[in-house]
This record gives structure tokens, sequence and C-alpha cells, in this order.
């Protein structure tokens, strides 16, 4: 109750999160029950028990922040509670002794928090050690909401972090390559970014530099002189090695029109119904290239594999972009998806007519026509024909869907399937979100559709009215066949406003794809905790004048 009425008097921007509220229960039961009585001032003190450890960290940012400063710097040192050695710190690395990990000056005991961590096992490789190097490496962690959870399994403070600092490494991003000013990150290591909105439509084929972004890990610098695409698994006779001019000059060069979107694009709107974990991308995690190289039944073929005999269930396909532990970034699809795509999948070297960028994956990137884009894997340098789905993080415990019930707590990742084909997919890029009409008869909207599978457009509504009434857009003409549409469609609606409105119209789109799918009404239903697949109508809010 004290604490109930405590954070309730604190001024804005103070207010406790609610794991740290949490936690302050729990130690609040801890001290009245006389739980915490090992908690003594001796510096040297071995704590046994998590509720007392995590009570003095309670009352140390209680005393913080009843001082009124800012929540202490993440890692930071805090008053009060128990200091430990590295050596200690090592100590604890099993689910038996506890895992305990560092990060600066801090000290945490990550044993319950292992089993949900969304990035898998790799958590356990800084069990009894610094978490530092791996989360410059994966440096998505390093926002608000990680940070926050981080200090809620603070259990004490570390010495010897000066020491550790002269043995660092160097920066694993400092070797990336620079980016268009224009594209807006989602996060700088690895570097996440989309295009603004005002600029997706200016051409069809998105230009390299402000085509979308979306990197796990550091950007490989490959060196030409010792690349190779090793060809390997079941029907390859041991091992095929392929050098990037054979690709070049053997085979027939074939070019593909595709639309490559990101599984989170657009998770922003599924945010807004409750938080998930991932990037929070906007509506332009998705862009258009024509990708060029050699078609990957022509590249099996030559390995002396027959795509429609070959007696295996997946092809996998491995990256040059490798993470602490070593593994590499990693997908695969199924047998039947390749046979089936199997003239259009393309070894790609060459985006919209020159090299591919270090961004996208030079020297090589698989180019997989309607499938999502974690699948089209790049810097690839591996191709495997296997009875076994790659075993890669990215196709294991994540890009998966679930329904709304999932959350951290019960998700078995073992029981979803793969993302692969992507559903269908609109959005409002003229007028922006919150722009300001100088019109209050009729607005101009424009902006991109497009379904995975290959899947046409067939149909793109627009509402000014949130969507009681609708005017079928107009579609720019392409040359794609509405069975084996790649890429995306432009579209554009002049949709008349309603009138006596108070100033604030919403508008919004909705596309039908040549199977009659369309976009679900609402983001609740399809809201999922890794944000994914976020196809929802497309609603904006804009302003009009009121005379
Ligand atoms: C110790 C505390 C840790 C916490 C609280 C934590 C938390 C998280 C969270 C919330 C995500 C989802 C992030 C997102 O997609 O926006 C994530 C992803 C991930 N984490 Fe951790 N993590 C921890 C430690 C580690 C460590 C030590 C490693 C590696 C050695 C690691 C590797 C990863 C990977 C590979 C992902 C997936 C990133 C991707 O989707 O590209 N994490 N973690």
């Amino acid at each position: 109750m004290f604490f109930q009425q405590f954070c309730r008097g604190l001024p804005r921007g103070y207010q406790l999160s609610s794991r740290i509220f949490y936690d302050m229960q729990r130690a609040t039961f801890a001290s009245a029950s006389g739980y915490d009585k090992g908690n003594s001032k001796d510096r040297s003190s071995t704590y046994t028990d998590n509720d007392t450890r995590r009570h003095s960290y309670v009352l140390a940012t209680l005393t913080t922040v009843a001082g009124i400063a800012a929540s202490p710097e993440p890692g930071s040192v805090i008053d009060g509670l128990p200091t430990y050695s590295l050596a200690d710190v090592s100590k604890h690395k099993t689910s038996a002794d506890g895992i305990w990990v560092t990060y600066k000056n801090g000290v945490y005991d990550i044993s319950d928090y292992v089993k949900n961590h969304p990035g898998g096992n790799k958590i356990l490789l800084a069990s009894g050690g610094d978490i530092g190097p791996y989360w410059d490496m994966y440096g998505a962690h390093k926002q608000e909401e990680i940070f926050e959870m981080l200090e809620g399994m603070r259990i004490g403070n570390i010495v010897e972090v000066e020491q550790r600092k002269q043995g660092d490494t160097t920066d694993p991003y400092s070797n990336d390559p620079k980016r268009h000013p224009a594209l807006i990150p989602s996060s700088v290591k690895p570097f996440n970014a989309e295009p603004p909105v005002s600029l997706l439509m200016q051409d069809y084929l998105t230009p390299n530099n402000l085509f979308f972004v979306r990197n796990h890990l550091p950007v490989p610098d490959v060196n030409l002189e010792k690349f190779r695409l090793d060809i390997e698994g079941i029907g390859a006779s041991g091992k095929k090695v392929l050098t990037l001019p054979a690709l070049k000059t053997v085979f027939k060069k074939k070019t593909v029109t595709t639309s490559l979107q990101c599984a989170g694009n657009r998770r922003s709107d599924m945010v807004k119904i409750k938080p998930v974990k991932g990037l929070n991308w906007g509506t332009a995690a998705i862009s258009t290239a024509e990708w060029s190289g050699a078609s990957l039944d022509d590249v099996l073929k030559y390995c002396g594999i027959d795509l429609d005999k070959v007696d295996c269930d997946h092809v996998q396909f491995e990256g040059m972009d490798r993470g602490p532990d070593g593994t590499t970034y990693g997908a695969s699809i199924p047998i039947e998806m390749a046979r089936m795509l199997k003239n259009d999948i393309v070894v790609a070297y060459q985006m919209n007519g020159v090299d591919i960028p270090r961004d996208h994956g030079f020297p090589l990137r698989i180019i997989i026509p309607g499938v999502v884009g974690a699948r089209q894997v790049k810097w690839l340098n591996k191709i495997v024909l296997s009875k076994d789905e790659s075993s890669s993080h990215w196709q294991q415990r994540d890009y998966k869907g679930f329904n709304s019930s999932v959350d951290w707590h019960n998700v078995d990742f073992s029981k979803s399937e793969a993302i692969q084909f992507l559903p269908v997919q609109s959005a409002i890029c003229e007028p922006v979100d919150g722009q300001a009409l100088d019109d209050n008869e009729e607005v101009t909207v424009r902006g991109y559709a497009w379904s995975g599978g290959g899947r046409g457009i067939f149909r793109v509504d627009v509402s000014a009215d949130g969507g009681k009434t609708w005017i079928t857009a107009d579609i720019q003409p392409s040359n794609q066949s509405q069975y084996k549409a790649w890429a995306w469609v432009f579209w554009e609606a002049t949709v008349p406003l309603p009138q006596g409105s108070s100033g604030k119209v919403e508008l919004v789109c909705k596309a039908c794809d040549s199977q009659y799918n369309v976009q679900p009404e609402s983001v609740e239903g399809i809201w999922n905790l890794r944000g994914c697949l976020s196809n929802a109508w497309h609603r904006i809010s804009v302003s009009i004048p009121t005379e």
C-alpha cells in the first residue's frame, strides 16, 4: 500500500516500472517476513535468495527515486547492493548454480528469464560473464524497455570494470557501409531502416540507397578473391563449389522484379494494441528491385541436382553474417516451394542493374519471390539440400506467427510453422498520417499494395469515413500476371471528404488479392507477441479545414 501511495506521489517521469513495482511488492513481503536477514553490509557476503537480492536493488532504486534523481544509468553502481568479483560471477553458469551475467557495474541473475528470451539459447553464451560484447553485436538490446527488464534482474555490483575495459575489442559494426541520410533507422547496430513514406512511391523500382535495410548482424566485408558459393547435401554427391565469375559467365542471366517485405512491416500499428518484441517498423519496410543472377534451378542442374526429383525436404541458405558464437544467419524453404517457384528463384549478384550493395547482400543474395524477406538470405555462400529445415535461430525461434493469446510465458516456437509466403498488404503513402489538408471537398489518396505467393492485386478500396463507404482505387498497370505477380502495385483514388466533420478524418485502405483474400479489418485479432504480419486495414488520420 505504501508503495502504491509512494508511486502516485512521484513527479511525472519518475514513475516506477511495473517490473520494479512488482519486485518492490515481493521485496516488501521478504522484508516483512524477515526473509532478508542475510542482507548484511558485508560486501563479500554471498546471497542465496533472489527476492532478498532484488529487495536491495529495489530499495536502492527507491532511494534514488525518492531523492528525485533520474533512474540510474543501466549497469551503474547502486549503493546498498552486494559487491561481487568477476570470479564470483563466473561460478554462476548453470541453472543449478543460478545463471548470472554482468553489464558494466551491474550483476544480474537471469536464471528465470532465459526460457522466455526472444533470442533463444544465445543468451547462455554470456552465462557467468559480461553481456556487453554480445549486446554490442545484437544492438537491438540497447533500448529503454530491455534495460528496464535487465535492471529488474539486478542483484549486485561488480568491481574490476576498468580492468576489463582494456581488453575490449573494437566495435563489430565499425566496418558497416555508409547509408543514405534519408533512411529512418529502427536500430543502428545492427542497422535496420526504412525510407520515408513520402519517398517510397517516387520510383516503382526503389533506388538501392533507399531500399529498406534489415540486418541481424554486422555487414560482412567479403574478399572476392576468396569468395565461393558451396552447394552441398542430398543429391550433391560431395560439395560443389562455384566462384562469382563462374556464376556470372556459365549461366544464363535471369532477371526478376520482386518486392521484398519484412515480416515486421507495419509493426508500429500492432504496438498500439499491446507492446510486442521487435523493431518498430512503420509502413515502409517494403521495397522493390530488379534482381539479376543465375536461376537456382540452373545452378542445381549444373551441380547434377534435379530439383523435381531430389529426395530432400528443404533447401537451406546460409549467409556470411556471423554472430559472436560463430554461427551465421540462415533460413530455409520447403522443397515444394523451391519446385513451385523454381523458374524465378535467383542466385542474384545484381540489384537494379549494379552489383548488389553491401547492405543488401554483396556479392550474392538468394531471391525467392513472394516470400518473406527473412528467407531471402543475404551474403549467401552456402546452399544445402536437406531433410531438415535450417536450424538457425531465425528459422526456429523467430519469424513465426501465433494467436493473440500466446505471450512470452506460454509460447512454444516448435508448435508454429515458419512464415514463408506473406499475406495481402496495402498502405496509404499520401497523404501522410497527421497531415493537414487544404481542401475539405475531396482528397487524392495514393499507396502501395502487394500480396505474397505471386497473388496479384485485384482491387484496392479506399474510405474517408472509417470504412463505412468505399471508393475503388485505380491501380497503375503493370505487366505482371495476376497469378505470378512478384512486385507491388501503386494505386490512387480521389475520395470525397465527409461533410460536417469536426476537422479530423480517418482515411482507410484495404486490398484484395487474386485469391480474394482481403486484409483483416482490425489489428486486435491478429496481434502476436513478435508483431509479425501486421496487415490490418491501414488507417491514417488527417485534418481538414472546417470552413
Ligand atoms: C541478459 C539479458 C537479456 C535480455 C533481457 C534480452 C532481451 C531480449 C529481447 C527483449 C529481445 C527481442 C528484441 C527485439 O527483437 O526487439 C532479444 C532478442 C535477441 N537476443 Fe537477447 N536479451 C538478453 C541477453 C542476450 C544475450 C547475452 C545474447 C547473445 C549472446 C542475446 C541474443 C539475442 C538475439 C540473437 C536476439 C534476436 C535478435 C534478432 O531478432 O535479430 N540476448 N533479447
